[in-house]
C-alpha cells in the first residue's frame, strides 16, 4: 500500500532510542524526512546517522528536553527553518519512574506532569500553526496501555496518560476542521530500556529475578513474545498516512493482545 508520506516532513521526539527512534525509522522508509530529538546529543547523533545511512532521508537531529519549554520552541523553529513545513508531529518523552500512591510526593507528580502532559502541550502547540496553515496534519502521541489497564506501581503513568488521552480528543474535535487528525498509541510491552527499568524495578519491589519477572510478564501476552519496536513503529507510519484520513480521536493498544478488556 502507498502510504503518501514520501517527502512530508516529521518531528518525532524522544527518538534517539526505543519505540521514537522506530516511528522515525518507519517514517524514514516511507520517504519521510525526519527531525528527532532527545537529550543526550552523542546518542542522539548515533541515530540520526543510523536512519539516515539505511533510508537515505535526510535526518535532522536537535537535541532537546522536552520539559523545557525553551527547547521544544527553538525545535520547531529549527525543523522549520530547515524543512520549510512539518506534516506530523509525534509526542512522546520517556516514561516516568515506578512507584505507588504512598512513596510518591507532589515533586514526582509535578515532574510526571511536565514528562508526559505539558510536554505534549507545548509540542502541539508550537506545531499546530504550521499543520493549521497547510490544512491538513497529523499528531500521534505515544502512551501506554495504562490508559485501558492502570498498571501496577506505575501510578504516575497510570494518571498523566490519561490526561494525555483526554487532551487528544479535545484536540481532534477542535482541530478536525484543518483536516488535522489526533490519535494516541498505546504500547504494552516492546524490548526497549524503559521496559527493562521497569522489569528490574519489579524484580526489587517483589524480591525476585529479573528474569522470573520477564517470563511472568511474556506468559500474560497472547501473542506469546514482547514486541518488537519496529511492530509499534509502521503502525505509527500507517497512521501518520494519507489511507488513515478518516481516523481521529482514536487509541490504539499495539500489545500483542495483553490488553484484557473488550474495547
Ligand atoms: N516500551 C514499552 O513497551 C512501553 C510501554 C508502555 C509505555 N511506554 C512509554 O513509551 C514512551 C517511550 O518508551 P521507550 O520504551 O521507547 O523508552 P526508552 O527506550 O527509555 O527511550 C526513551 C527515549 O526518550 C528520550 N527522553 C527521555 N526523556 C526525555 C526528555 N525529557 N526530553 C527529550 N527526550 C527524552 C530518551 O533519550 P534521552 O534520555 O537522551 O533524553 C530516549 O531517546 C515512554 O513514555 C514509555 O513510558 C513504553
Amino acid at each position: 500500500m502507498d502510504l503518501g508520506l514520501k517527502g512530508k516532513v516529521a518531528i518525532v521526539a524522544a527518538a534517539s532510542k526505543g519505540l521514537g527512534k522506530a516511528c522515525a525509522i518507519a517514517l524514514a522508509k516511507e520517504g519521510v524526512n525526519v527531525v528527532i530529538c532527545s537529550r543526550n546529543q552523542a546518542e542522539l547523533l548515533e541515530a540520526a546517522r543510523e536512519i539516515g545511512s539505511t533510508t537515505g532521508v535526510e535526518v535532522l537531529a536537535i537535541p532537546t528536553d522536552v520539559t523545557k519549554p525553551d527547547d521544544v520552541v527553538k525545535l520547531v523553529e529549527q525543523a522549520v527553518a530547515r524543512f520549510g513545513r512539518i506534516d506530523i508531529l509525534v509526542n512522546n518523552a520517556g516514561g516516568p519512574p515506578a512507584g505507588t500512591f504512598e512513596t510518591l510526593g507532589d515533586e514526582d507528580w509535578a515532574k510526571a506532569l511536565e514528562l508526559n502532559l505539558l510536554s505534549t502541550v507545548r509540542l502541539t502547540r508550537a506545531v499546530l500553526p504550521h499543520l493549521k496553515k497547510q490544512g491538513s496534519g497529523r499528531i500521534i502521541n505515544i502512551t501506554s496501555y495504562a490508559v485501558k489497564q492502570p498498571i501496577a506501581e506505575l501510578i504516575l503513568s497510570n494518571a498523566a496518560r490519561a490526561g494525555v488521552t483526554g487532551l487528544a480528543k479535545s484536540l481532534s474535535n477542535e482541530f478536525g476542521k484543518y483536516n488535522i487528525t489526533v490519535n494516541n498509541v498505546l504500547p504494552g510491552l516492546h524490548t526497549t530500556a524503559r521496559i527493562d527499568y521497569l522489569h528490574q524495578s519489579r524484580a526489587k519491589s517483589q524480591n525476585r529475578t529479573f528474569e522470573e519477572i520477564r517470563v511472568e510478564e511474556t506468559k500474560q501476552i497472547p501473542l506469546g513474545r514482547l514486541g518488537d519496536p519496529a511492530d509499534f513503529g509502521s503502525i505509527v507510519a500507517f497512521l501518520a498516512s494519507e489511507p488513515a484520513g478518516y481516523i481521529t480521536g482514536q487509541s490504539l493498544v499495539i500489545d500483542g493482545g495483553a490488553y484484557k478488556g473488550l474495547m
